[in-house]
């Protein structure tokens, strides 16, 4: 089947959450243009992904997946997307001290801009508007023109998502990614009294990079240790703008998504029968399905058979969202569904979806011990049912926002008016990212550390 498919297929079912653009002319002269430029990444870069994505899934890594809600035309910057990997690598950094295992890291980034919104439109004292649906489709401002779906609008977020991964790919290979620089910036947050439960933890990486030193392995000498990995991701919503981008890998004579190294459908546009399933299918790169509470061990089975047909290690990613005090009655049933197939998946958690509240003083907020808590069932489950947790997906930021309440560096509702600059959901600041990489750790080294027992 996988022969026969072509990247217009989705065209012949059921779309939602898509635009119904009102200029042909306009969306058809945007869409030659994206399909003359080049694609954004390679399809042996997604190859080298899914393969360590493989790994993940015999809990031989940990994936780290993060970045925007959505990301935004008005606040692209070059610090922006420094300060974001920067953390990133810096959770990935004691990610890998806790779980002894590599971390692979992904970044919602360089083309995370369309999203599904649950009401198609909003309305504000008494007018009633369509709901924007990310820059890369429409405008924020709450005013009919600014919500008219605009197909110009791919092009600017595929030259914005080219100018991202050209920074991230310079920071990955250019030196600023240094295991003792990203060390360097983890201490300072370890500072003062409240961040004293992870000095600990950070002093013990501090005396790991000595001894490896000593043994004379440092970053002068050994590019792994002055270089990463970095992949980009992002929802595979607009399907003209991904359908553009899509190119045969010459190698191997396959379709690749363009747009990003992994792609991942919404829990919105999960139906099996339904345009997103059908244009992910036909994709070599690896896939990620996010799993909410109304996902059915039914339907997983469908989906799994339809995205990963050959069972191919690495290929399927099962991002779940089910909120604190949910994971229970969700997950286990999932986790049935996986291993009645036999199938080769990665299991994964975002504990952002689930937890959005509208805070006392009305902005949409999550609070961090939420988060956290959806990752200690999220590892309780799986501990309890013999399967393997393997990452963490988070919607964070670099920048000191006050989104998301909580944290060491306590965020109050009342601060929330500071900083909050999200054009979606609440995001995760640097410093809370940084506290939860730390207390994930906390719970992978006490996984590490039965391994090492049993062995
Ligand atoms: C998202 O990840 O931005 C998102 C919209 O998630 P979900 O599809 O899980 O609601
Ligand atoms: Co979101």
């Amino acid at each position: 089947m996988a022969q026969t498919w072509t990247k217009t297929d989705w065209r012949n079912k059921p779309r939602i959450q898509m635009p119904d653009y009102t200029d042909a002319a306009k969306l058809a002269a945007a869409e030659a243009q994206l399909a003359k430029y080049p694609p954004l990444v390679f399809a042996g870069e997604a190859r080298t992904l899914k393969k360590q994505l493989g790994d993940v899934a015999q809990g031989k890594g940990f994936l780290l997946q993060g970045g925007d809600c959505a990301e935004s035309f008005s606040d692209f910057s070059a610090d922006g997307i420094r300060d974001t990997f920067k953390v990133m690598l810096q959770m990935a950094m004691v990610l890998t001290y806790g779980a002894k295992v590599p971390v692979v890291k992904i970044g919602r980034m360089a083309g995370q801009f369309a999203k599904p919104r649950s009401a198609d439109t909003e309305t504000k004292d008494g007018v009633e508007l369509p709901s924007y649906r990310g820059d890369i489709i429409n405008e924020l401002d709450f005013t009919p023109e600014a919500r008219i779906p605009d197909p110009a609008k791919m092009l600017q977020a595929y030259t914005q998502a080219a100018a991202t991964l050209n920074l991230l790919r310079a920071f990955s290979k250019g030196g600023y990614a240094d295991i003792h620089q990203v060390h360097a910036w983890t201490l300072g947050f370890t500072e003062g009294d409240k961040a004293a439960k992870y000095r600990d933890m950070a002093n013990r990486i501090q005396d790991a990079l000595d001894f490896m030193a000593s043994a004379g392995l440092t970053s002068d000498n050994n590019a792994e240790l002055a270089s990463v990995d970095f992949y980009t991701s992002h929802e595979a919503l607009l399907l003209e703008y991904e359908e553009a981008l899509t190119r045969v890998d010459s190698t191997s004579g396959k379709w690749l998504a363009g747009s990003g190294h992994m792609i991942w459908i919404g829990d919105r546009t999960r139906q099996p029968d339904g345009a997103h399933v059908e244009f992910c299918k036909g994709v070599l790169n690896p896939i990620g399905l996010k799993c909410g509470p109304t996902m059915t061990s039914g339907h997983l089975k469908s989906l799994m058979a339809t995205l990963n047909p050959d069972n191919e290690p690495g290929r399927l990613t099962l991002i779940n969202r089910f909120g604190a005090g949910s994971v229970g009655e969700h997950l286990p049933r999932l986790v049935k569904a996986v291993q009645e197939e036999g199938a080769n998946v990665v299991w994964t958690c975002d504990p952002m979806h689930g937890n959005t509240i509208k805070s006392s003083s009305g902005y949409k907020t999550r609070p961090f011990d939420s988060v956290l808590r959806e990752v200690q069932e999220f590892f309780a489950v799986h501990k309890a049912e013999g399967t393997i947790a393997g990452g963490v997906h988070f919607e964070m930021t670099g920048a000191d926002v006050t989104e998301c309440t909580g944290g060491v560096r306590a965020v109050t509702d009342e601060d929330l008016s500071d900083r909050y600059h999200t054009a979606c959901d609440p995001r995760l600041n640097a410093s809370q990212s940084l506290e939860l990489a730390f207390l994930v750790a906390e719970e992978l080294s006490q996984r590490a550390e039965t391994k090492r027992a049993a062995v």
